[in-house]
């Protein structure tokens, strides 16, 4: 693979979020983008009140968004995130890639861990999460299931 980047989301990077989003196929817009949900939150970022405590990264490859992951609820010690890859960059590592650059960057800041939630039915997404050491905790209220990946400090790392 290209040479893969993890940076934060950038103004000018209005175009390329919406085209991440428009190339979202069925099944990934079914589970990641229900009702549009994330994809206004994301776009809603590039304008004028951009939402507290939320913050956007993206995977790079040769210039293309491939992969795209934010947080939020960053002012607690346990932020929620939300995690998708293009539908052509599926099964590259790009998800992987974007779990592990999130940890790092939330370690170095001491967050103590991050939560999410998703479809029973989402194997992928599941692999995915477990393979990385989420925890699946039981059923959310929504129907999904709760996952808790615990950080550990560079204190406790040493
Ligand atoms: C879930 C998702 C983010 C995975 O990203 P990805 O870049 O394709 O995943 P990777 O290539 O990094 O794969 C990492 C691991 O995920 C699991 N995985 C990925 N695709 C899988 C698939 N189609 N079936 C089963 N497991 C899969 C595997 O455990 C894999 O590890 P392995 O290659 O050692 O077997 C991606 O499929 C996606 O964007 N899906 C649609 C949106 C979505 O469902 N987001 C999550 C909502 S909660």
């Amino acid at each position: 693979m290209e040479d893969i980047i993890f940076r934060e989301m950038r103004p000018g990077d209005k175009a390329q979020m919406q085209a991440f989003y428009n190339g979202l196929g069925e099944q990934s817009t079914a589970f990641f983008n229900v009702n549009h949900g994330n994809e206004r939150r994301t776009m809603d970022w590039f304008g004028d009140s951009p939402r507290p405590n939320h913050e956007y990264y993206v995977a790079e490859i040769g210039g293309v968004v491939a992969g795209h992951l934010f947080i939020w609820d960053t002012d607690t010690r346990v932020p929620w995130m939300g995690v998708a890859v293009r539908d052509d960059y599926q099964g590259q590592g790009v998800g992987s890639f974007l779990l592990t650059s999130l940890f790092g960057l939330l370690e170095s800041r001491g967050y103590g861990g991050i939560l999410l939630r998703t479809a029973q039915n989402n194997t992928a997404a599941r692999r995915l999460y477990e393979k990385h050491g989420f925890e699946a905790l039981g059923t959310h209220p929504s129907g999904e299931i709760l996952y808790l990946k615990r950080l550990k400090t560079n204190e406790e790392q040493r």
